[in-house]
């Protein structure tokens, strides 16, 4: 029997990033709900620009690096059919990833940098804030 066990990375470096990075986009394109999203939004062509894009991001928020330099919410207001239940899908499948690459305190750090961008950008997409004549509508105050 040849179980391979992966050395996990026990330092966030840009080649810890690249693998994770790579790892995950191949699974989320083979992700039924997720997949068809990221096919419609990318063509085949286009898919080592978005992963070198992610790298950089991924650089950025784990490093400091300001390797990237981008508008993340703007690009996905753009993204055809995203739904907000689609956000649990992508964390779970990125914690997975950083967990079988990382050793398990730097999975920790991917995963909440994740969900806290992800809780973001919800923000920005999904929530709509009450405007202040809907609020006089209810009449009583709502602390
Ligand atoms: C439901 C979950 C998500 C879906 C379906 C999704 C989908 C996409 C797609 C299709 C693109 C490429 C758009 C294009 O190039 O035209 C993209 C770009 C990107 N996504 Fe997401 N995304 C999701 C969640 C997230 C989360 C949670 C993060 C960060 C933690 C993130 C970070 C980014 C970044 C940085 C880009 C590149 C922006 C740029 O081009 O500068 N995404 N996403």
């Amino acid at each position: 029997m040849s179980d391979v066990i992966e050395p996990l990375f026990s330092d966030v470096t840009e080649e810890a990033i690249a693998l994770l990075i790579d790892r995950f986009y191949a699974k989320v394109r083979q992700e039924p709900v997720l997949g068809p999203v990221f096919e419609a939004a990318i063509l085949p062509e286009e898919w080592p620009e978005h992963l070198a894009t992610m790298r950089r991001f991924w650089s950025s928020v784990m490093l400091a690096s300001g390797r990237y330099s981008g508008n993340p919410m703007a690009v996905h207001r753009a993204v055809p059919n995203l739904e907000r239940p689609m956000f649990a899908r992508w964390l779970a499948l990125f914690e997975a990833t950083a967990g079988e690459l990382v050793a398990p305190d730097l999975a920790v750090q991917f995963t909440e940098k994740a969900q806290r961008i992800a809780f973001s950008l919800q923000m920005a997409l999904f929530h709509r804030l009450a405007r202040p004549a809907a609020l006089a509508g209810h009449g009583a105050s709502c602390g």
